[in-house]
């Protein structure tokens, strides 16, 4: 059994936020999404895994490196622009070499790991086996519409009027025959070939494709929502590790995590929160389902359900900051007579001056 993880495209719904950097990298709870995924494969005993990567290639590689630190390997499978999921198959098949493999969208988080999953088709004697969630939004999806038997019928990617609140979710099984089908498509009108096209095509020429409805959360992690979401359900998971004392004045409640050299001075701090190494926090509030990366500074200032990429401060903001992702070294000041509530979301390098 192998693995091929896809975590190449384009983040453009994350922009400005990922202009600069893969999607899949982006940390929730202050570690990437893509590593939530590598740590699923890897417990289900996947360690030989393929990584499809495109534009952002040279930033994915080096947070992955060789895979000795999950106990995995690695094979960088270049992807010269993000032409489809199933593209992505038929690129991987020198790879793959024949064996059957689980293909993991690098975006995407799922519940409980994959373990039982792999177990489940490696037991099987089906050709491939998908994951459905049921979603309030299913037209931003594949939507998958299953017969009376349970059997799939029919897959559409994003249907404008979905037959089903069935959404594919980002995990599939599959054994040698996909390489027929992602051989035997053509592009869709977005101009990319399709795994749902491809899945289609194994269950139109009689392969045997098992849906498997899944029951616990997942998330397509694409969106700010999404992402704070995310953010929301690995904090209440996190096991709290203290590596920062509280400071002066300092109060923790509830579980939080502190990395190395980080101050805490006259603050409370009120988990499940992360905070990570050689942060700075003064006379300011950490609320509940807050992730502050390496090197960020809060300073008389109240933040909270929200997600600080490395380097990013608040300083003296003169509101809550809530809901709100900041990108790397952003910077939100206060500037006076600032009042309520306000929501962001700011790209690298960014600064907002609050007036
Ligand atoms: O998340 C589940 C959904 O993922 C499924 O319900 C859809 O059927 C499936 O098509 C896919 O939809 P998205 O529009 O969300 O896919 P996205 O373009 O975001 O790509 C998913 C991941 O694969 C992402 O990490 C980028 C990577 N990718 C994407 C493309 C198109 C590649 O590595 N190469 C590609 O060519």
């Amino acid at each position: 059994m192998k693995a091929l993880v896809l975590a190449g495209g384009k983040g453009t719904r994350l922009r400005p936020i990922t202009f600069t950097r893969a999607k899949q990298l982006v940390p929730v709870a202050n570690k990437p999404i893509l590593f939530y995924g590598i740590e699923a494969i890897r417990d289900a005993g996947v360690t030989d895994i393929g990584v499809i990567v495109g534009e952002t290639a040279d930033e994915v590689m080096a947070a992955l490196g060789d895979g000795s630190r999950w106990g995995v390997t690695f094979t960088y499978i270049p992807q010269e622009a993000p032409l489809g999921l199933a593209h992505a198959v038929k690129i991987a098949e020198p790879f793959i070499a024949g064996e059957p493999f689980v293909m993991y969208l690098g975006d995407n988080l799922i519940a409980n790991g994959i373990s039982r999953f792999v177990a489940d088709f490696e037991a099987g004697d089906s050709n491939a086996q998908i994951l459905l969630a049921h979603v309030p939004n299913a037209n931003q999806f594949g939507v998958a519409e299953l017969g009376a038997d349970g059997s799939v019928m029919r897959l559409v990617e994003k249907p404008l009027d979905p037959a089903s609140d069935l959404a594919l979710v980002g995990v599939y099984l599959f054994d040698a025959s996909v390489f027929e089908a992602v051989n035997a498509i053509q592009p869709s009108a977005r101009g990319e070939l399709e795994i749902t096209d491809a899945i289609q095509w194994l269950v139109d020429s009689g392969h045997t494709v098992r849906p498997y409805v899944i029951d616990g959360w997942w998330k397509d992690t694409g969106k700010l929502d999404d992402m704070l979401e995310a953010n929301r359900i690995m904090l209440d998971a996190m096991q709290p590790v203290i590596s920062s004392e509280a400071g002066e004045g300092t109060v923790f409640h509830g579980r939080v995590s502190t990395g190395r050299d980080t101050v805490t001075v006259g603050s409370t701090i009120r988990g499940p929160v992360v905070i990570g190494d050689g942060c700075e926090i003064r006379e300011a509030y950490i609320g509940p389902y807050t992730a502050v990366g390496d090197g960020c500074r809060v300073i008389g200032a109240e933040v909270e359900h929200s997600i600080l990429l490395r380097g990013s401060r608040i300083e003296g903001a003169g509101c809550r900051v809530a809901d709100s992702l900041l990108g790397v070294d952003a910077a939100v000041r206060r500037v006076p007579s600032v009042q309520s509530a306000c929501r962001l979301m700011i790209g690298d390098n960014s600064e907002v001056d609050l007036v």
